[in-house]
């Protein structure tokens, strides 16, 4: 029997099986944003079709083996989701922020005379960077010393601080959703173009590993951590 079907919402397939992302990712359906409706919304806007998608689906699951690297995040304890958001999604963002803005500035400088996009890649980095920025901080000072609090002493005024700052948190995703979306569309999904530098590339290859943390990263607190806070706060 197939175990996956049109009408389970995207982010409760990825949680049941984290490879799904991937092959969500080949067919543009935002499953971190966009993760909490039913996949034949996504289908439907994404004109994808529906039956080649499912058997995609549910023969790649049966065939595939687990392995070490694939945690299931959904049944992990809340300490191990905070500390993979913290110190592996957080971390990396902190560090190669400013090394692709300063990528970008190059390829820009370079070959912007030939590649007139590289404006609108650099102006749109730069605005994610910040609101980036500013997002991280928000969470790293605001949401997760009230989990961490609310984690040792059970709290309610923490877990509530953690829980009424969730909406906030998840308009600032879909925001940064959207400028990934318009970046992978003008770049053309990070593809190469033939007459440019090492450093070009070196660039985009940079862009589209962001992409791919930034949806796991925010596949990790809107479908997964935020629903058991809100849960816990009885919302
Ligand atoms: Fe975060
Ligand atoms: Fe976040």
């Amino acid at each position: 029997m197939n175990k996956f079907n049109s009408t389970q919402k995207i982010g409760d397939i990825v949680n049941a099986f984290p490879k799904a992302a991937e092959i969500f990712k080949g067919y543009k359906i935002d499953f971190c944003c966009g993760g909490n409706r039913p996949l034949i919304e996504a289908i439907d806007e994404q004109n994808v079709n529906e039956a080649e998608l499912l058997n995609k689906l549910n023969s790649t699951y049966e065939n595939y083996e687990v392995s070490s690297k694939d945690k299931n995040w959904f049944d992990a304890d809340t300490d191990d989701i905070i500390e993979q958001i913290l110190n592996k999604h957080h971390a990396y963002l902190w560090s190669e922020l400013p090394v692709i803005s300063k990528l970008s500035t190059t390829i820009l400088r370079v070959h912007g005379q030939h590649h007139p996009e590289l404006s609108k890649v650099h102006r749109l980095f730069n605005t994610l960077k910040m609101e980036l920025e500013d997002h991280l901080t928000k969470e790293e000072t605001i949401q997760y010393p009230a989990i961490k609090e609310y984690q040792k002493s059970g709290s309610l005024d923490d877990l509530k601080k953690a829980v009424e700052i969730i909406n906030d948190l998840e308009t600032e995703h879909t925001g940064a959703g959207n400028i990934l979306k318009e970046l992978s569309e003008i770049t053309k999904d990070y593809s190469i173009p033939d007459d440019v530098c090492e450093t070009f590339e070196k660039t985009y290859n940079k862009l589209k590993e962001l992409e791919a943390d930034i949806f796991q990263h925010i596949h990790l607190e809107n479908n997964i951590l935020f629903p058991r806070l809100r849960n816990l706060a009885g919302k």
